[in-house]
């Protein structure tokens, strides 16, 4: 007689997701303040009056992350918010990452608010995704991606990735800031600009 050994599944969940964000059952939430965006704005002068003005404890965006299973195929859902404001005449902006296992996608869909979702790879493309809410973004396995909220609201976005996909940050910064950055454009809107410091990616795993 042989016993057979019964897996024990995961069970679905069902996530109420609010407009502002709001998720219920977060596994993990986080939060990122001014003090923690050192060396991310093009304008360092302009980053240290912030701070004096605001303080390092000042919010610039937080996550809530809903993960209820470990291993491949498995996913994490969440949502960012990322609040409006600007340093300088950069648009406020999330810290950035490449997955570590590089080939990881990931998809944003926008909640409410206005930004974009700036991608770039490291042999030199750029693409900006224009984000409002209802439109969403395929971020292929391969893409360093950033959110910058180019409104006067918090930009919400529910993404959803590969829960073994990992996040390098020192890919940007050891490149100086991504190569592209977000701008005001005098008129009250955005546009794209190049960074005067990046320094290039270096190869990577492709
Ligand atoms: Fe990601």
């Amino acid at each position: 007689m042989t016993s057979a050994v019964t897996p024990v599944l995961d069970q679905p969940q069902v996530i109420e997701v609010q407009p502002n964000g709001d998720m219920d059952g977060a596994t993990r939430i986080y939060k990122k303040h001014l003090g923690d965006m050192s060396g991310i704005y093009v304008d360092e002068a302009a980053y240290q009056a912030q701070v004096a003005e605001k303080g390092a404890e000042e919010l610039i965006y937080y996550v809530h992350e809903h993960k209820y299973q470990d291993g491949p195929g498995s996913l994490i859902v969440g949502t960012s918010t990322l609040l409006p404001g600007k340093v300088g005449d950069e648009y406020a902006v999330t810290r950035g990452h490449i997955h570590a296992q590089e080939n990881r996608a990931e998809l944003y869909h926008c909640l409410s608010g206005h930004g974009l979702m700036l991608l770039e790879t490291r042999s030199g493309e750029s693409f900006v995704a224009e984000l409002t809410p209802g439109k969403a973004v395929n971020v292929p396995g391969h893409w360093i991606h950033r959110s910058v909220n180019v409104g006067d609201e918090p930009f919400v976005t529910l993404f959803c990735y590969a829960s073994d996909a990992g996040q390098n940050y020192d890919i940007i910064a050891h490149a100086n800031g991504m190569k592209t950055i977000i701008v005001d454009d005098g008129e009250g809107g955005w546009k794209a600009a190049p960074n005067p410091r990046h320094g290039g990616y270096a190869a990577g795993d492709q």
